[in-house]
């Protein structure tokens, strides 16, 4: 990843840049124990130097069910974890001084029983992966086979060997399934070995450390109080209940067990809080003890437990009758077909490819399986940002699930409807109409204490509108469009023509006040051009898709005037706001203001800023950071991303060059768009630096809290700068239209999208790029401005590529 110094030294002309080019290595982890893999992550010695980053690298989940990589025996651990998306406790939050409209409830995600346990006795001798004298070490998160594989060597204090071999994976067949597969072979001597195989429940939840904000908070002990208990052969069930929240849940594990020497299976034992089977086989030379362990999991708000039991039964019965081979192959089927449009191949460069790769496993891991919830900030490996679902879903994922998974992005989206009620009462909370929804959230409330960087950030609900806009436009169901999205779109509509007002002192136009935009380092202020500009777009996607409904389905427009009470009336409001809004611009400086007041705010001082400063929000009183002009994260930059349309190529070149070096990429949000945009510019160098501060996020622990979880804006970031970025996808009208511009050093990069059903996909190589139709009706696209018809007789062209601009 490392390119040539002078040209980078060139680029850095922003903090963060700085910070880039300044690091010795992209990777956190050394690269003799961790070697580039195409397709795999690889440690090849345990590492406790890392624990706390790899028990979240290596973590399995599908999207419903996560598990942190924490070994089978029990220890060492940074921190246990084992999550079911959604499942969540309240804790009413503590205000000192409070306020009306302020949540009343914080939420936070669970960590549930842990059934990874497999706790292994050799004559009665506890082995401890810390103490014990390995002879070989081998941990690997497979990304083709979906699973996390350890293999070890040790030896005994007297001599004696033995090979530990453990798989696990996160069914993504069946999602409510975990399945570990964990094998004792006596290499040399012989042994009575035992392996406890348990399920405990937590007895705390995982606390605040008092500093960071973006670390969970306290839900009080015990948030899960186990209800019932039962074992039945060599199962184990327990029933469960959160204090405050009323969610139910039941888990259960069971077991397959093979030996080749005698085998004994004790009687499972279970208490409240903690069950075990135990298994014992006298293991001479050569001989193995397998266990197939299987692991179930249901909750919900509405079943009582005997019915989640009923569930929990119905998994593992189904699984033992299946047999681990089926699993393994289901789970292994699901993730073939993941690949098969997911997969982006960058020749030329290997731990790019790794990164990419590892980047978009851990996305399949993040949200394959999360029907019916959201997608947390932190998926499903840690309790970073408490489990809570943001924006980052419509703008950081949902743009890639659009094109490689769209059940999920209609999944995700039919999401924000079912949360259409609540959005409603929380608009009326804030003195609005229509609806907002939640800045932050698992059970669709608002849930965040600090206003400025949460329930101010109104534009939300126009992310929301653009993400369901595309999603129709690029994967053609148009049944969304009357189930679901023009009631989002209205009640939207509605909550930003309440929310602004025609000001005077602004020449009449429509101003919208008191709004933070996406950087949280600039808050409640005046006229925040994103949120102004999506808003208009808000606006006027409301009333298109209303019109067309009005035209073409007069029955469905009929159910949304009954759903809504729309007066047509309101279509003329919309209109005329979305036409006379108001978007700053500074005549002087020539270029357009992130804010009314953004350009009169004092000059941070980034020479006086060392490294350790950053993030600012960790090291500074926010009003030290709110008088200053320093921004967290791509604002307007995210802007003319988005929109296009709504500048000129000059305009976009000088709002980069202005917002840009004030910009620290404090949030991990950030890397992708600057370097989405920097390619669009032509700043090729800054481009490919933003792109691998997004690429090894989380690989290079870049922003220092990989141990509480992954950061899922970034992989679906790292994405976007892919296929927005060097391949320069442009898709607004739902034509699709590349510029692509293949990083220097890289021999190919290829890969593929659906749209409307439809499969292209793109090979760029140096001087050319090929488009090949592989799947669904002719397309036509465009390649720089030039027209490219692909069809049933000439499903491929080569196009030449371009002269870029200089910059
Ligand atoms: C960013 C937000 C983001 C949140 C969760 C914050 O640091 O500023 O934009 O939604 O993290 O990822």
């Amino acid at each position: 990843m490392t390119r040539d110094p002078a040209r980078r030294d060139e680029a850095c002309g922003c903090p963060r840049l700085r910070a880039i080019v300044s690091r010795e290595r992209r990777q956190l982890l050394p690269e003799r124990e961790y070697p580039a893999d195409p397709w795999r992550l690889v440690e090849r010695r345990s590492m406790p130097a890392y624990r706390p980053q790899t028990e979240t690298l290596f973590s399995t989940a599908n999207g419903y069910l996560g598990i942190r990589a924490t070994p089978e025996e029990g220890a060492p651990v940074h921190e246990r974890g084992t999550y079911l998306n959604g499942f969540h406790e309240t804790w009413p939050i503590p205000y000192a001084e409070e306020a009306h409209g302020f949540p009343r409830l914080g939420q936070t995600m669970l960590a549930v029983p842990d059934g990874t346990l497999l706790k292994l006795y050799v004559d009665d001798e506890p082995f401890e992966l810390a103490n014990a004298r390995l002879l070989a070490f081998e941990r690997v998160l497979d990304f083709r086979r979906g699973t996390l594989d350890r293999e070890l060597h040790f030896e005994t204090p007297d001599g004696r060997r033995l090979c530990l071999r453990s798989s696990r994976f996160a069914s993504m067949d069946d999602r409510h399934l975990a399945c570990i597969e964990y094998e004792v072979r006596m290499v040399r001597g012989t042994a009575s070995v035992v392996v406890s195989s348990e399920l405990v429940v937590p007895s705390e939840q995982p606390r605040s450390d008092g500093v960071d904000p973006r670390r969970t908070s306290e839900v009080g002990d015990p948030a899960l109080a186990p209800t019932h208990h039962r074992t039945r052969g060599r199962r184990i069930l327990m029933n469960l209940e959160t204090r405050s929240s009323h969610l139910r849940m039941a888990c259960a594990m069971d077991h397959v067990v093979e030996a080749d020497g005698p085998l004994e299976v004790e009687e499972a034992e279970c208490a409240r809080d903690r069950g075990r089977v135990v298994f014992h086989a006298d293991l001479a030379e050569g001989q193995r003890l397998r266990i197939v362990k299987l692991l179930a999991y249901h909750y919900s708000a509405e079943a009582d437990a005997g019915e989640l039991r009923f569930r929990t039964h119905r998994t593992l019965d189904r699984a033992l009758r299946h047999g681990v081979e089926v699993l393994r192959g289901r789970h292994r089927a699901r993730i073939d077909a993941y690949w098969r449009l997911a997969d982006v191949e960058v020749v030329g460069d290997a731990e790019v490819q790794q990164a990419l790769r590892f980047n978009l496993y851990q996305l399949l891991q993040a949200c394959g399986r999360c029907e019916g919830h959201g997608v947390p900030a932190k998926g499903l490996t840690g309790l970073g940002y408490q489990g809570h679902y943001f924006w980052d879903t419509e703008i950081h994922v949902v743009p890639f699930l659009t094109y490689v998974l769209p059940h999920t992005a209609r999944s995700l989206l039919d999401l924000r409807h079912r949360q259409l009620p609540l959005a409603r009462l929380r608009a009326r909370e804030v003195g609005e109409r229509g609806a907002l929804f939640p800045w932050r959230t698992i059970n669709g409330e608002e849930s965040s204490a600090y206003y400025a960087a949460s329930t101010a950030q109104y534009h939300i609900d126009a992310d929301v509108v653009y993400a369901a806009d595309r999603y129709v436009a690029l994967t053609g169901d148009v049944e969304f469009l009357s189930h679901g999205f023009v009631e989002i779109a209205v009640e939207t509509a509605r909550m930003w023509a309440g929310l602004g007002f025609y000001s005077p002192r602004k020449g009449g136009r429509f101003c919208i006040n008191g709004v933070t935009g996406p950087d949280e380092y600039n808050t409640v202020v005046n006229n925040n051009a994103y949120t102004n500009l999506m808003a208009r777009e808000n606006l006027r996607i409301a009333v298109r898709l209303v019109d067309s409904l009005r035209v073409r389905a007069p029955e469905a427009f009929d159910r949304l005037v009954g759903a809504t009470g729309l007066d047509v009336a309101e279509l003329e409001e919309w209109t005329r706001a979305a036409d006379r809004m108001y978007v700053p611009w500074d005549e002087e400086a020539g270029v357009h203001l992130q804010d009314d007041d953004f350009l009169d705010r004092e000059l941070w001082d980034f020479d006086g800023s060392p490294k350790s400063a950053y993030p600012l929000l960790l090291h500074f009183h926010p009003l030290v950071i709110y008088r200053h002009q320093v921004v967290k994260q791509a604002d307007l930059v995210l802007a003319t991303f988005l929109l296009p349309d709504a500048f000129d190529r000059e305009e976009k070149r000088r709002i980069f060059d202005y917002y840009d070096p004030l910009t620290t990429g404090d949030s991990s949000l950030s890397g992708c768009i600057q370097s989405i945009m920097a390619a669009e510019l032509g700043y090729r160098e800054q481009a490919y630096l933003y792109f691998t501060d997004a690429l090894v996020m989380d690989l290079g622990d870049i922003g220092g809290n990989v141990r509480d979880g992954l950061h899922v804006a970034a992989l679906g970031g790292t994405w976007m700068a892919v296929v927005h970025g060097f391949a320069g996808l442009r898709d607004r009208d739902g034509v699709l239209r590349f510029r692509p511009d293949l990083p220097d050093g890289w021999d190919r990069l290829r890969f593929r999208l659906a749209p409307k059903g439809g499969v292209l996909e793109v090979e760029m190589q140096p001087g050319q790029t090929i488009y090949r139709l592989l799947e669904g009706e002719a397309l036509e696209i465009r390649h720089d401005d030039e027209r490219v018809v692909l069809d049933a007789r000439n499903p491929s062209r080569v196009v030449a590529a371009s002269a870029r601009k200089p910059k």
